[in-house]
Protein backbone atom coordinates (compact mmCIF):
# COMPACT_ATOMS: atom_id res chain seq x y z
CA UNK A 1 0.00 0.00 0.00
CA UNK A 2 2.63 2.64 -1.08
CA UNK A 3 0.42 4.77 -3.16
CA UNK A 4 2.11 8.35 -3.82
CA UNK A 5 1.45 10.73 -1.16
CA UNK A 6 -1.44 12.79 -2.55
CA UNK A 7 -0.80 17.17 -2.59
CA UNK A 8 -3.09 19.48 -4.10
CA UNK A 9 -2.87 20.40 -7.88
CA UNK A 10 -1.31 23.72 -8.07
CA UNK A 11 -3.86 26.40 -9.57
CA UNK A 12 -2.64 28.03 -12.83
CA UNK A 13 -3.59 31.66 -13.18
CA UNK A 14 -4.84 31.94 -16.93
CA UNK A 15 -2.58 34.93 -17.37
CA UNK A 16 -2.50 37.13 -20.87
CA UNK A 17 -0.28 35.49 -22.93
CA UNK A 18 0.45 32.49 -20.70
CA UNK A 19 0.80 29.09 -22.25
CA UNK A 20 -2.03 27.99 -20.17
CA UNK A 21 -4.51 30.82 -21.47
CA UNK A 22 -3.54 29.98 -25.36
CA UNK A 23 -4.15 26.25 -24.68
CA UNK A 24 -7.56 27.13 -23.19
CA UNK A 25 -8.09 29.56 -25.89
CA UNK A 26 -7.60 26.66 -28.84
CA UNK A 27 -9.48 24.08 -26.72
CA UNK A 28 -11.79 26.94 -26.59
CA UNK A 29 -12.02 27.68 -30.02
CA UNK A 30 -12.12 23.80 -30.83
CA UNK A 31 -15.32 23.09 -29.14
CA UNK A 32 -16.91 26.36 -30.78
CA UNK A 33 -16.20 25.54 -34.63
CA UNK A 34 -17.12 21.74 -34.38
CA UNK A 35 -20.57 20.17 -32.58
CA UNK A 36 -19.37 17.41 -30.65
CA UNK A 37 -21.41 14.12 -30.34
CA UNK A 38 -22.12 12.77 -27.22
CA UNK A 39 -22.87 9.43 -27.14
CA UNK A 40 -23.89 6.93 -23.41
CA UNK A 41 -21.33 4.48 -23.00
CA UNK A 42 -22.97 1.32 -22.11
CA UNK A 43 -20.57 -1.87 -21.54
CA UNK A 44 -17.30 0.39 -22.91
CA UNK A 45 -19.70 0.86 -25.84
CA UNK A 46 -20.80 4.63 -27.56
CA UNK A 47 -24.60 4.09 -27.65
CA UNK A 48 -26.50 6.32 -29.88
CA UNK A 49 -30.53 7.04 -30.09
CA UNK A 50 -32.91 8.42 -32.73
CA UNK A 51 -33.38 11.70 -29.87
CA UNK A 52 -31.00 13.93 -30.63
CA UNK A 53 -30.50 17.09 -28.16
CA UNK A 54 -28.87 20.16 -28.04
CA UNK A 55 -26.52 21.44 -25.99
CA UNK A 56 -26.02 25.33 -26.13
CA UNK A 57 -24.15 27.30 -24.01
CA UNK A 58 -25.98 29.28 -21.57
CA UNK A 59 -24.33 32.55 -22.23
CA UNK A 60 -25.58 32.24 -26.20
CA UNK A 61 -28.38 29.70 -26.34
CA UNK A 62 -28.61 30.21 -29.95
CA UNK A 63 -25.41 28.45 -30.63
CA UNK A 64 -24.97 25.35 -30.92
CA UNK A 65 -22.24 23.14 -29.33
CA UNK A 66 -23.13 19.48 -29.92
CA UNK A 67 -25.68 17.19 -29.51
CA UNK A 68 -26.09 14.37 -26.95
CA UNK A 69 -28.56 10.91 -27.23
CA UNK A 70 -30.75 10.24 -25.01
CA UNK A 71 -32.08 6.67 -23.94
CA UNK A 72 -35.04 5.14 -22.89
CA UNK A 73 -36.04 1.90 -20.15
CA UNK A 74 -33.83 -0.24 -22.08
CA UNK A 75 -30.73 1.90 -22.00
CA UNK A 76 -31.42 1.71 -18.14
CA UNK A 77 -31.36 -1.82 -17.88
CA UNK A 78 -28.46 -2.32 -20.03
CA UNK A 79 -26.09 -0.12 -18.61
CA UNK A 80 -27.20 -2.24 -14.93
CA UNK A 81 -26.19 -5.60 -16.81
CA UNK A 82 -23.48 -3.84 -17.91
CA UNK A 83 -21.99 -3.27 -14.75
CA UNK A 84 -23.44 -6.21 -13.20
CA UNK A 85 -21.28 -8.17 -15.61
CA UNK A 86 -18.15 -6.23 -15.50
CA UNK A 87 -18.50 -6.37 -11.35
CA UNK A 88 -16.82 -9.58 -10.66
CA UNK A 89 -13.57 -9.11 -12.35
CA UNK A 90 -13.30 -5.44 -11.38
CA UNK A 91 -13.77 -6.46 -8.00
CA UNK A 92 -11.12 -8.95 -8.21
CA UNK A 93 -8.88 -6.74 -9.83
CA UNK A 94 -5.85 -6.19 -7.12
CA UNK A 95 -6.47 -2.56 -5.67
CA UNK A 96 -3.09 -1.42 -7.35
CA UNK A 97 -4.10 -1.57 -10.51
CA UNK A 98 -7.56 -0.26 -9.78
CA UNK A 99 -5.86 3.04 -8.25
CA UNK A 100 -2.95 3.16 -10.84
CA UNK A 101 -6.25 3.85 -13.72
CA UNK A 102 -7.45 6.58 -11.62
CA UNK A 103 -4.12 8.01 -11.03
CA UNK A 104 -3.58 7.76 -14.57
CA UNK A 105 -6.82 9.55 -14.99
CA UNK A 106 -5.75 12.30 -12.70
CA UNK A 107 -2.70 12.49 -14.55
CA UNK A 108 -4.33 12.71 -18.16
CA UNK A 109 -6.30 15.84 -16.64
CA UNK A 110 -3.43 17.91 -15.20
CA UNK A 111 -1.65 17.15 -18.77
CA UNK A 112 -2.93 17.20 -22.01
CA UNK A 113 -7.21 17.02 -21.15
CA UNK A 114 -6.66 19.93 -18.86
CA UNK A 115 -7.43 22.51 -21.39
CA UNK A 116 -10.58 20.22 -23.04
CA UNK A 117 -12.13 19.42 -19.66
CA UNK A 118 -11.76 23.87 -19.05
CA UNK A 119 -13.00 24.45 -21.94
CA UNK A 120 -15.57 22.08 -21.96
CA UNK A 121 -17.01 23.35 -18.52
CA UNK A 122 -16.68 27.20 -19.21
CA UNK A 123 -19.25 27.05 -22.59
CA UNK A 124 -21.34 23.88 -21.76
CA UNK A 125 -21.61 25.51 -17.65
CA UNK A 126 -21.02 28.95 -18.74
CA UNK A 127 -18.08 29.02 -15.80
CA UNK A 128 -15.19 31.49 -16.31
CA UNK A 129 -11.55 29.84 -16.62
CA UNK A 130 -10.36 30.67 -12.84
CA UNK A 131 -13.73 29.11 -11.88
CA UNK A 132 -13.60 26.02 -14.34
CA UNK A 133 -9.52 25.52 -13.39
CA UNK A 134 -10.54 25.29 -10.04
CA UNK A 135 -13.75 23.65 -9.62
CA UNK A 136 -12.80 21.07 -12.63
CA UNK A 137 -9.62 20.43 -13.51
CA UNK A 138 -7.95 20.80 -10.29
CA UNK A 139 -10.69 19.43 -7.84
CA UNK A 140 -11.52 16.42 -9.79
CA UNK A 141 -7.51 15.90 -9.97
CA UNK A 142 -7.65 15.86 -6.62
CA UNK A 143 -10.58 14.06 -5.53
CA UNK A 144 -8.91 11.28 -7.69
CA UNK A 145 -5.03 11.16 -6.08
CA UNK A 146 -6.56 11.88 -2.51
CA UNK A 147 -9.33 8.80 -2.68
CA UNK A 148 -6.66 6.80 -3.77
CA UNK A 149 -4.95 7.59 -0.74
CA UNK A 150 -7.54 7.54 1.78
CA UNK A 151 -8.51 4.12 0.42
CA UNK A 152 -4.98 3.00 1.22
CA UNK A 153 -5.95 4.20 4.85
CA UNK A 154 -9.29 2.03 4.89
CA UNK A 155 -7.47 -1.12 3.46
CA UNK A 156 -4.63 -1.30 5.69
CA UNK A 157 -7.33 -0.84 9.30
CA UNK A 158 -7.32 -4.11 10.89
CA UNK A 159 -8.73 -5.37 13.77
CA UNK A 160 -6.54 -6.76 16.88
CA UNK A 161 -5.26 -10.63 16.27
CA UNK A 162 -3.70 -13.18 18.86
CA UNK A 163 -1.59 -15.98 19.00
CA UNK A 164 -3.80 -18.60 17.51
CA UNK A 165 -6.14 -16.23 15.72
CA UNK A 166 -5.80 -14.39 13.15
CA UNK A 167 -8.93 -11.41 12.65
CA UNK A 168 -9.29 -9.66 9.31
CA UNK A 169 -11.29 -7.10 7.88
CA UNK A 170 -12.11 -7.53 4.18
CA UNK A 171 -13.21 -4.35 2.35
CA UNK A 172 -15.42 -5.81 0.13
CA UNK A 173 -17.67 -3.68 -2.77
CA UNK A 174 -21.18 -3.82 -2.20
CA UNK A 175 -23.33 -6.17 -3.46
CA UNK A 176 -24.69 -4.59 -6.62
CA UNK A 177 -24.66 -1.80 -8.29
CA UNK A 178 -24.42 2.00 -7.97
CA UNK A 179 -26.30 4.70 -8.76
CA UNK A 180 -24.32 8.11 -9.49
CA UNK A 181 -26.95 11.27 -9.76
CA UNK A 182 -24.30 14.19 -10.21
CA UNK A 183 -25.32 17.85 -10.78
CA UNK A 184 -24.13 20.80 -13.29
CA UNK A 185 -22.62 22.90 -10.96
CA UNK A 186 -18.79 21.59 -10.34
CA UNK A 187 -17.45 19.43 -13.04
CA UNK A 188 -15.31 18.13 -10.25
CA UNK A 189 -18.42 16.87 -8.08
CA UNK A 190 -19.68 14.55 -11.41
CA UNK A 191 -16.34 12.69 -11.81
CA UNK A 192 -15.72 12.41 -8.30
CA UNK A 193 -19.60 10.36 -7.64
CA UNK A 194 -18.53 7.50 -9.85
CA UNK A 195 -15.06 7.45 -9.38
CA UNK A 196 -14.98 7.24 -5.83
CA UNK A 197 -17.09 4.55 -5.56
CA UNK A 198 -15.68 2.38 -8.97
CA UNK A 199 -12.29 2.99 -6.74
CA UNK A 200 -13.37 0.99 -3.84
CA UNK A 201 -14.71 -1.99 -6.29
CA UNK A 202 -17.95 -0.88 -7.58
CA UNK A 203 -19.21 -0.79 -10.84
CA UNK A 204 -21.50 2.37 -11.56
CA UNK A 205 -24.75 3.61 -13.84
CA UNK A 206 -23.64 7.11 -13.99
CA UNK A 207 -26.73 9.75 -15.28
CA UNK A 208 -25.41 13.73 -15.17
CA UNK A 209 -27.67 16.47 -15.61
CA UNK A 210 -28.18 17.46 -18.78
CA UNK A 211 -26.66 20.53 -18.93
CA UNK A 212 -23.10 19.06 -17.65
CA UNK A 213 -23.10 16.53 -20.97
CA UNK A 214 -20.14 18.07 -22.52
CA UNK A 215 -17.92 17.86 -19.75
CA UNK A 216 -19.31 14.48 -19.10
CA UNK A 217 -17.67 13.34 -22.24
CA UNK A 218 -14.28 14.28 -21.41
CA UNK A 219 -14.64 12.57 -18.06
CA UNK A 220 -15.21 9.65 -19.83
CA UNK A 221 -12.78 10.28 -22.67
CA UNK A 222 -10.10 10.57 -20.32
CA UNK A 223 -11.33 7.24 -18.25
CA UNK A 224 -11.26 5.06 -21.47
CA UNK A 225 -8.35 6.39 -21.89
CA UNK A 226 -6.54 5.66 -18.67
CA UNK A 227 -7.88 2.14 -19.15
CA UNK A 228 -11.03 1.80 -17.26
CA UNK A 229 -12.63 -1.50 -18.20
CA UNK A 230 -15.41 -1.98 -19.87
CA UNK A 231 -18.85 -1.58 -17.51
CA UNK A 232 -17.21 -0.67 -14.84
CA UNK A 233 -19.14 2.93 -15.28
CA UNK A 234 -21.77 3.28 -17.33
CA UNK A 235 -23.03 6.63 -18.69
CA UNK A 236 -26.25 7.45 -19.42
CA UNK A 237 -28.75 9.92 -20.72
CA UNK A 238 -32.40 9.22 -19.51
CA UNK A 239 -34.98 11.43 -18.04
CA UNK A 240 -35.04 11.21 -14.44
CA UNK A 241 -38.35 9.64 -13.34
CA UNK A 242 -37.43 6.80 -16.45
CA UNK A 243 -34.33 6.20 -14.97
CA UNK A 244 -35.42 5.75 -11.52
CA UNK A 245 -38.29 3.53 -12.01
CA UNK A 246 -35.83 0.99 -13.32
CA UNK A 247 -33.03 1.54 -10.75
CA UNK A 248 -34.88 1.79 -7.49
CA UNK A 249 -37.08 -1.42 -8.04
CA UNK A 250 -33.78 -3.37 -9.09
CA UNK A 251 -33.02 -6.12 -6.41
CA UNK A 252 -29.03 -5.58 -6.79
CA UNK A 253 -29.37 -1.70 -6.41
CA UNK A 254 -26.76 -1.08 -3.92
CA UNK A 255 -26.41 2.42 -3.31
CA UNK A 256 -26.89 6.34 -4.21
CA UNK A 257 -24.52 8.64 -4.81
CA UNK A 258 -26.49 11.77 -5.23
CA UNK A 259 -25.58 15.05 -5.57
CA UNK A 260 -28.47 17.69 -6.14
CA UNK A 261 -31.79 19.27 -5.01
CA UNK A 262 -33.06 18.56 -1.76
CA UNK A 263 -36.75 17.93 -3.01
CA UNK A 264 -35.56 15.34 -5.55
CA UNK A 265 -33.17 13.50 -2.49
CA UNK A 266 -36.27 13.29 -0.31
CA UNK A 267 -38.23 11.82 -3.26
CA UNK A 268 -35.92 9.05 -3.88
CA UNK A 269 -35.08 8.42 -0.56
CA UNK A 270 -39.06 7.65 0.03
CA UNK A 271 -39.07 5.51 -3.28
CA UNK A 272 -36.41 3.48 -1.77
CA UNK A 273 -37.54 3.19 1.80
CA UNK A 274 -40.83 1.97 -0.21
CA UNK A 275 -39.11 -0.40 -2.21
CA UNK A 276 -36.71 -1.44 0.64
CA UNK A 277 -38.24 -5.13 0.54
CA UNK A 278 -37.13 -5.53 -2.96
CA UNK A 279 -33.07 -5.11 -2.38
CA UNK A 280 -31.03 -8.04 -1.53
CA UNK A 281 -28.54 -5.26 0.97
CA UNK A 282 -30.04 -1.99 2.56
CA UNK A 283 -28.65 0.21 -0.33
CA UNK A 284 -26.52 2.79 0.74
CA UNK A 285 -27.68 6.64 -0.03
CA UNK A 286 -25.31 8.86 0.24
CA UNK A 287 -26.01 12.67 -0.45
CA UNK A 288 -25.43 16.44 -0.56
CA UNK A 289 -28.10 18.45 -1.50
CA UNK A 290 -29.17 22.35 -1.42
CA UNK A 291 -27.89 24.99 0.91
CA UNK A 292 -29.02 28.43 2.71
CA UNK A 293 -25.37 29.62 3.75
CA UNK A 294 -25.05 31.84 5.95
CA UNK A 295 -22.30 34.90 6.97
CA UNK A 296 -23.06 36.27 10.35
CA UNK A 297 -20.51 39.06 10.98
CA UNK A 298 -19.81 40.03 14.18
CA UNK A 299 -18.86 44.11 14.67
CA UNK A 300 -15.13 43.17 15.66
CA UNK A 301 -15.19 41.90 12.23
CA UNK A 302 -12.71 43.85 9.68
CA UNK A 303 -15.57 45.41 6.74
CA UNK A 304 -13.39 44.59 3.40
CA UNK A 305 -12.82 41.64 4.34
CA UNK A 306 -16.32 40.90 4.72
CA UNK A 307 -17.17 42.60 1.95
CA UNK A 308 -14.55 40.56 -0.11
CA UNK A 309 -15.98 37.55 1.46
CA UNK A 310 -19.54 38.01 0.79
CA UNK A 311 -19.03 38.96 -2.92
CA UNK A 312 -16.66 36.27 -3.57
CA UNK A 313 -18.78 33.74 -1.53
CA UNK A 314 -22.29 35.00 -3.40
CA UNK A 315 -21.39 35.96 -6.89
CA UNK A 316 -18.44 33.25 -8.12
CA UNK A 317 -20.22 30.91 -10.31
CA UNK A 318 -23.30 33.54 -10.20
CA UNK A 319 -24.10 31.92 -7.15
CA UNK A 320 -24.65 28.39 -8.41
CA UNK A 321 -22.86 26.60 -5.88
CA UNK A 322 -24.48 24.88 -2.99
CA UNK A 323 -22.28 26.45 -0.66
CA UNK A 324 -22.93 30.10 -1.65
CA UNK A 325 -23.27 32.40 0.45
CA UNK A 326 -27.05 33.70 0.30
CA UNK A 327 -27.92 35.60 3.39
CA UNK A 328 -25.84 37.49 5.30
CA UNK A 329 -26.10 39.29 8.93
CA UNK A 330 -24.70 42.74 9.62
CA UNK A 331 -24.14 45.14 12.53
CA UNK A 332 -25.29 48.39 12.11
CA UNK A 333 -22.48 49.49 13.21
CA UNK A 334 -20.21 48.34 10.03
CA UNK A 335 -23.05 47.98 7.89
CA UNK A 336 -21.98 51.39 5.67
CA UNK A 337 -18.52 50.29 5.11
CA UNK A 338 -19.58 46.96 3.78
CA UNK A 339 -21.94 48.08 1.94
CA UNK A 340 -20.07 50.62 0.53
CA UNK A 341 -17.29 48.12 -0.13
CA UNK A 342 -19.77 45.70 -1.67
CA UNK A 343 -20.90 48.70 -4.23
CA UNK A 344 -17.04 49.52 -4.92
CA UNK A 345 -16.16 45.75 -5.79
CA UNK A 346 -19.89 45.17 -7.52
CA UNK A 347 -18.65 48.05 -9.90
CA UNK A 348 -15.70 46.65 -10.80
CA UNK A 349 -16.49 43.06 -11.72
CA UNK A 350 -18.17 42.44 -15.66
CA UNK A 351 -20.72 40.34 -16.63
CA UNK A 352 -20.48 38.61 -20.30
CA UNK A 353 -19.35 35.19 -21.93
CA UNK A 354 -16.86 32.80 -21.26
CA UNK A 355 -14.33 33.26 -23.53
CA UNK A 356 -13.70 36.88 -22.45
CA UNK A 357 -11.32 36.21 -19.32
CA UNK A 358 -12.29 39.33 -18.02
CA UNK A 359 -15.89 38.40 -17.35
CA UNK A 360 -16.08 37.75 -13.48
CA UNK A 361 -19.98 37.37 -13.95
CA UNK A 362 -21.32 34.51 -16.64
CA UNK A 363 -24.79 33.48 -17.42
CA UNK A 364 -27.25 31.15 -15.20
CA UNK A 365 -27.31 27.01 -16.25
CA UNK A 366 -30.71 27.75 -18.19
CA UNK A 367 -33.82 29.34 -18.80
CA UNK A 368 -35.38 27.52 -15.61
CA UNK A 369 -32.93 28.71 -13.60
CA UNK A 370 -33.29 31.91 -14.91
CA UNK A 371 -37.33 31.95 -14.54
CA UNK A 372 -36.40 30.89 -11.18
CA UNK A 373 -33.64 33.58 -9.61
CA UNK A 374 -35.56 36.42 -11.95
CA UNK A 375 -39.10 35.38 -9.81
CA UNK A 376 -37.57 35.91 -6.47
CA UNK A 377 -35.83 39.28 -7.96
CA UNK A 378 -39.12 40.75 -9.09
CA UNK A 379 -40.84 39.69 -6.41
CA UNK A 380 -38.12 41.93 -3.84
CA UNK A 381 -38.86 44.45 -5.84
CA UNK A 382 -42.43 44.86 -5.50
CA UNK A 383 -41.96 44.12 -1.61
CA UNK A 384 -41.66 46.83 1.17
CA UNK A 385 -39.66 44.65 2.94
CA UNK A 386 -36.61 45.39 0.76
CA UNK A 387 -34.34 47.62 -0.76
CA UNK A 388 -32.41 46.86 -3.43
CA UNK A 389 -28.61 47.61 -2.73
CA UNK A 390 -27.21 46.76 -6.10
CA UNK A 391 -28.22 44.49 -9.33
CA UNK A 392 -31.48 43.73 -9.84
CA UNK A 393 -31.40 43.79 -13.90
CA UNK A 394 -31.34 40.78 -15.80
CA UNK A 395 -31.47 39.80 -19.97
CA UNK A 396 -32.24 36.14 -21.07
CA UNK A 397 -32.22 37.22 -24.52
CA UNK A 398 -28.84 36.25 -25.61
CA UNK A 399 -27.90 34.30 -22.73
CA UNK A 400 -29.73 33.92 -18.93
CA UNK A 401 -27.67 36.44 -17.70
CA UNK A 402 -28.32 38.30 -14.21
CA UNK A 403 -26.48 40.99 -12.70
CA UNK A 404 -25.17 39.96 -9.28
CA UNK A 405 -28.33 41.42 -6.63
CA UNK A 406 -27.76 42.23 -3.28
CA UNK A 407 -31.17 42.85 -1.19
CA UNK A 408 -31.27 44.61 2.30
CA UNK A 409 -34.38 42.91 4.12
CA UNK A 410 -35.86 44.65 6.88
CA UNK A 411 -37.37 40.69 7.84
CA UNK A 412 -35.12 38.25 8.84
CA UNK A 413 -37.23 35.79 8.13
CA UNK A 414 -38.01 37.47 4.35
CA UNK A 415 -38.06 34.47 1.77
CA UNK A 416 -34.56 34.99 0.25
CA UNK A 417 -33.10 34.62 4.15
CA UNK A 418 -34.63 31.14 4.32
CA UNK A 419 -35.35 29.88 0.66
CA UNK A 420 -32.56 28.60 -1.49
CA UNK A 421 -32.31 30.47 -4.74
CA UNK A 422 -29.32 28.77 -6.43
CA UNK A 423 -28.31 32.16 -8.44
CA UNK A 424 -26.50 35.42 -7.77
CA UNK A 425 -29.13 36.97 -5.42
CA UNK A 426 -27.41 37.92 -1.50
CA UNK A 427 -29.70 39.03 1.25
CA UNK A 428 -28.54 41.10 4.02
CA UNK A 429 -30.20 41.72 7.22
CA UNK A 430 -28.64 44.48 9.53
CA UNK A 431 -29.27 44.16 12.62
CA UNK A 432 -28.33 45.84 16.26
CA UNK A 433 -25.05 44.60 17.75
CA UNK A 434 -27.13 44.79 21.11
CA UNK A 435 -28.87 41.53 19.39
CA UNK A 436 -26.15 39.94 18.75
CA UNK A 437 -27.37 36.58 20.48
CA UNK A 438 -30.60 37.03 19.16
CA UNK A 439 -29.44 36.62 15.64
CA UNK A 440 -27.44 33.73 16.53
CA UNK A 441 -30.40 32.08 16.86
CA UNK A 442 -31.94 33.20 13.98
CA UNK A 443 -29.11 31.67 11.80
CA UNK A 444 -28.98 28.73 13.27
CA UNK A 445 -33.27 28.50 12.96
CA UNK A 446 -34.59 30.06 9.59
CA UNK A 447 -33.55 27.58 7.22
CA UNK A 448 -34.05 23.76 7.17
CA UNK A 449 -29.99 23.43 5.62
CA UNK A 450 -26.93 23.04 7.41
CA UNK A 451 -24.35 23.02 4.26
CA UNK A 452 -21.72 25.83 5.29
CA UNK A 453 -21.56 29.30 7.16
CA UNK A 454 -19.29 31.51 8.19
CA UNK A 455 -18.45 33.90 11.25
CA UNK A 456 -16.63 37.05 10.70
CA UNK A 457 -14.93 38.20 13.71
CA UNK A 458 -11.67 39.57 15.36
CA UNK A 459 -12.86 38.56 18.95
CA UNK A 460 -11.58 35.52 20.74
CA UNK A 461 -14.49 35.12 22.74
CA UNK A 462 -17.14 35.97 19.79
CA UNK A 463 -15.60 33.43 17.64
CA UNK A 464 -15.73 30.57 20.51
CA UNK A 465 -18.96 30.83 20.86
CA UNK A 466 -20.90 31.60 17.81
CA UNK A 467 -18.36 28.12 16.88
CA UNK A 468 -20.03 26.49 20.00
CA UNK A 469 -23.83 28.15 19.31
CA UNK A 470 -24.01 27.00 15.50
CA UNK A 471 -22.55 23.68 16.17
CA UNK A 472 -25.43 22.00 13.89
CA UNK A 473 -25.75 24.71 11.72
CA UNK A 474 -23.34 24.08 9.42
CA UNK A 475 -21.11 21.05 8.13
CA UNK A 476 -18.63 23.18 6.75
CA UNK A 477 -17.58 26.25 9.04
CA UNK A 478 -15.75 28.87 8.10
CA UNK A 479 -13.76 31.64 10.99
CA UNK A 480 -12.91 34.68 8.48
CA UNK A 481 -13.59 33.21 5.23
CA UNK A 482 -15.95 33.08 2.92
CA UNK A 483 -18.35 30.00 3.31
CA UNK A 484 -17.05 27.94 -0.47
CA UNK A 485 -14.27 26.83 -1.97
CA UNK A 486 -13.33 23.92 0.14
CA UNK A 487 -10.25 22.01 -1.11
CA UNK A 488 -10.05 18.73 -1.22
CA UNK A 489 -8.17 16.84 1.07
CA UNK A 490 -7.83 20.59 3.60
CA UNK A 491 -11.42 20.76 3.95
CA UNK A 492 -13.42 17.66 3.61
CA UNK A 493 -17.24 18.66 2.64
CA UNK A 494 -20.23 17.97 3.41
CA UNK A 495 -23.59 19.47 5.59
CA UNK A 496 -26.19 17.55 7.69
CA UNK A 497 -29.93 18.56 8.34
CA UNK A 498 -31.46 18.96 4.85
CA UNK A 499 -28.31 19.64 3.10
CA UNK A 500 -27.38 15.79 2.83
CA UNK A 501 -25.88 12.97 4.65
CA UNK A 502 -22.44 14.69 5.61
CA UNK A 503 -20.33 11.96 4.15
CA UNK A 504 -17.63 14.48 3.58
CA UNK A 505 -16.97 14.21 -0.42
CA UNK A 506 -13.03 13.72 -0.75
CA UNK A 507 -12.43 12.21 2.89
CA UNK A 508 -12.52 8.58 4.38
CA UNK A 509 -15.42 9.19 5.39
CA UNK A 510 -17.40 8.96 1.66
CA UNK A 511 -15.11 5.86 0.87
CA UNK A 512 -16.33 4.41 3.47
CA UNK A 513 -19.95 4.00 2.49
CA UNK A 514 -18.85 2.42 -0.76
CA UNK A 515 -17.41 -0.93 0.74
CA UNK A 516 -19.00 -3.26 2.85
CA UNK A 517 -16.57 -4.95 5.36
CA UNK A 518 -16.49 -8.79 5.95
CA UNK A 519 -14.66 -9.84 9.36
CA UNK A 520 -12.45 -13.32 8.99
CA UNK A 521 -11.73 -15.06 11.95
CA UNK A 522 -9.22 -17.89 11.03
CA UNK A 523 -7.67 -19.96 14.14
CA UNK A 524 -4.68 -21.95 13.90
N1 LIG B 1 -17.16 21.98 -2.58
C1 LIG B 1 -17.77 23.17 -3.08
C2 LIG B 1 -17.42 24.36 -2.29
O1 LIG B 1 -16.89 24.24 -1.23
C3 LIG B 1 -19.26 23.06 -3.16
O2 LIG B 1 -19.72 21.85 -3.63
O3 LIG B 1 -17.69 25.46 -2.72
Amino acid sequence: FNAPSPANEPVKEYRPGSPEREAVKAALADFWAIETEIPMYIGGKEVRTDHKLRVAPPHDHQHTLGYFYEGDAQHVEQAIEAALSAKEAWAKLSWEHRASIFLKAADLIAGPYRARINAATMLGQSKNAYQAEIDSACELIDFLRFNVHYATEIYQQQPNSSPGVWNRLEYRPLEGFIFALTPFNFTAIAGNLPTSAALMGNTVVWKPAYSQVLSAKVIMDVLNEAGLPAGVINLIFVDGPIAGEIIFNHADFAGIHFTGSTGVFQQIWGTIGANIHKYKSYPRIVGETGGKDFVLVHESANADEVATGLVRGAFEYQGQKCSAASRAYVPSTLWPEVEAKIKLYLGEIKMGGTEDFTNFINAVIDERAFKKITAYIDEAKKSDQVTIIAGGNYDGSKGYFIEPTVLKVDNPAYRTMCEEIFGPVLSVYVYEPSDFDKIIETVNTTSPYALTGSIFAKDRYIIDHVTSKLQNAAGNFYINDKPTGAVVGQQPFGGARASGTNDKAGSALNLYRWVSARTIKETF
